[in-house]
């Protein structure tokens, strides 16, 4: 086994050293990663460089990836054709140069600057996000898209036991379009939104491994099933900024060769703002919350 693990913030980020993840993953090495994995929501991995395919490869080790070709138009073309490929870059598909204004990827990519967990809007929803750096801006006075993680256990266990149990039962509903119109972005066709219609999803997450509980929240959540629209979105925006907290959260800042796997079950993640005149390309592959590796087996 060659996989070194250094905890950065214990119960929450680990950085990874000592594997390159571009070959097949010894099956002591894939025990060590799911063992960090268990241990920490976010495990940073440096100098590696993926083809999409392996990067897909991976990311098969740890469920199955969702697939995105028809979510959105299918008359767009695609900058990335493998379906399981997010395309998280603010690159134009056509011309490769960065987009501006209100070009439609640039504007369903924006909503990433909110605080969210990928895919909550789905069933299954997202199990863990694999994010890839292969173009990153320089540092600019708006920032430079490092991204932004939240300890959504940790926002459960700072909670009164009195709070914890009045969350215990409850369902927020989900929508992708939900946390577009919350930045003004509602452009989307109607076969779009049947495809994505809204999805009802547990307030209160348990992670199996250690039986630590989460808050599942997302800027995608509009209500709580029940309860008075505003009294159950005041409700979910409590549970965002108590999640969000200064200090409790982590800053990536991003290098070429960064990939960064997130379980999207017990964090929150946004990306930063950069100076958009540069190129930023990121790829991400999420697994479906449920779904068996596709690879070698976890060992017993
Ligand atoms: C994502 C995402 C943020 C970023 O890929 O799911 O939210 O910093 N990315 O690009
Ligand atoms: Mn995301």
């Amino acid at each position: 086994m060659s996989v070194v693990v250094q905890t950065i913030r214990p119960g929450f980020v680990a950085e990874i050293d000592g594997i390159d993840i571009s070959r097949p993953i010894d099956p002591a090495d894939l025990d060590a990663l799911w063992q960090a994995s268990d241990e920490h929501a976010i495990l940073v991995f440096h100098r590696q460089h993926l083809t999409d395919a392996q990067q897909i490869a991976f990311t098969e080790n740890f469920g199955r990836p969702e697939r995105y070709v028809f979510s959105y138009s299918k008359q767009v073309k695609l900058r990335l054709q493998r379906p399981e490929m997010a395309d998280v870059s603010n690159l134009d598909a056509e011309t490769g140069q960065p987009q501006t204004g209100n070009a439609r990827h640039r504007m369903v990519n924006l909503g990433n600057r909110l605080w969210h967990t990928d895919s909550s809007f789905r069933l299954p929803r997202g199990g863990f996000s694999l994010l890839h750096a292969h173009a990153v801006p320089p540092a600019g006075p708006r920032g430079g898209g490092e991204t932004e993680f939240a300890d959504t256990c940790a926002a459960y266990e700072a909670l009164t036991p009195e709070r914890q149990a009045m969350l215990e039962g409850l369902q927020a509903e989900h929508s992708l379009m939900y946390s577009r119109a919350l930045l003004g972005f509602t452009d989307f066709k109607p076969e779009e939104r049947a495809a994505l219609p809204p999805v009802v999803q547990p307030l209160v997450n348990t992670h199996p491994p250690t039986g630590r509980k989460s808050v599942y929240v997302a800027s995608h959540a509009s209500h709580i099933t029940g309860m008075d629209i505003a009294d159950g979105r005041l409700m979910l925006m409590e549970l965002i900024e108590l999640a969000t907290r200064a200090g409790t959260t982590h800053r990536h800042t991003w290098r070429v060769g960064d990939l960064v796997m997130w379980d999207n079950r017990r964090s929150l993640h946004r990306g930063l703002p950069f100076d958009e005149r540069f190129p930023r390309d990121m790829r991400r592959v999420t697994t479906s919350d449920g779904t068996e590796p596709m690879r070698v087996r976890r060992a017993a």
